[in-house]
């Protein structure tokens, strides 16, 4: 399963990136106000940074903003995805992007049925929100097993990219299930490295170490 960094903040994609542990990146308008910065500043900054692919969102609601905004953002650099909202208007520039080669990510999906429709109008990604399902009491780890049958059913080439990941089991259950990527909150990438036996394990090499013959 691939990792994204779910995050707009260069400090933590240049910390998680130097682990070797990133396959991408993704943003969202929520996360670059978060850092306070320009987006067509921001996404060349991450891309240096990431080898691999960094979504980007277009804010226009309206099929014309959308597709002249996810140009701009397509010409940025190669490794560039054009987020794009799961609304009809965002289907219909899926559908124009694909056509021209650009890759897509289609966000704020909820239902196996979106994610249907998404595929059809031939989204390389889409990003079903699992920790915002749990949040109102729906499993947001059944959508995904949903997702991946549907999907194979059918043999969509759709990337499921998990997202709205709030703590490692989501990572867990995802690579079970056979996801194809997960994005994930730096913070939950500190949790999937953490062990208490490895940190114990450690402690008591160091101590031991010091009893070694010089
Ligand atoms: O990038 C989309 C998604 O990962 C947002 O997560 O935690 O705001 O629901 P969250």
């Amino acid at each position: 399963m691939q990792i994204f960094i779910d995050s707009a903040d260069v400090r933590e994609i240049r910390e998680a990136a130097s682990m070797g542990v990133i396959d991408g990146c993704t943003t969202n308008p929520s996360l670059v106000a978060k850092v306070g910065r320009k987006l067509e500043e921001l996404i060349p900054e991450i891309c240096s940074i990431v080898d691999g692919p960094v979504s980007a969102e277009v804010l226009s609601t309206d099929v014309d903003g959308m597709v002249a905004e996810g140009r701009i953002l397509a010409k940025i650099h190669k490794n560039v995805v054009v987020k794009i909202p799961l609304i009809g208007e965002g289907l219909k520039a899926v559908r124009i992007f694909t056509a021209e080669g650009i890759k897509t990510n289609v966000t704020l999906c909820f239902s196996p049925m979106q994610a249907l429709l998404a595929a059809k109008a031939g989204a390389t990604y889409i990003s079903p929100f699992v920790g915002r399902l749990d949040d109102i009491q729906y499993d947001g780890m059944e959508l995904i097993e949903q997702l991946v049958t549907i999907y194979e059913n059918y043999g969509f080439n759709t990337q499921i990219l998990v997202a709205s990941v709030r703590g490692p089991m989501h990572l867990v259950q995802s690579a079970l299930i056979g996801a194809h990527c997960s994005t994930v909150p730096f913070s939950v990438i500190g949790q999937l490295l953490k062990h208490p036996l490895t940190d114990a394990g450690l402690e008591k090499f160091l101590a031991d170490a010091k009893k070694m013959k010089a």
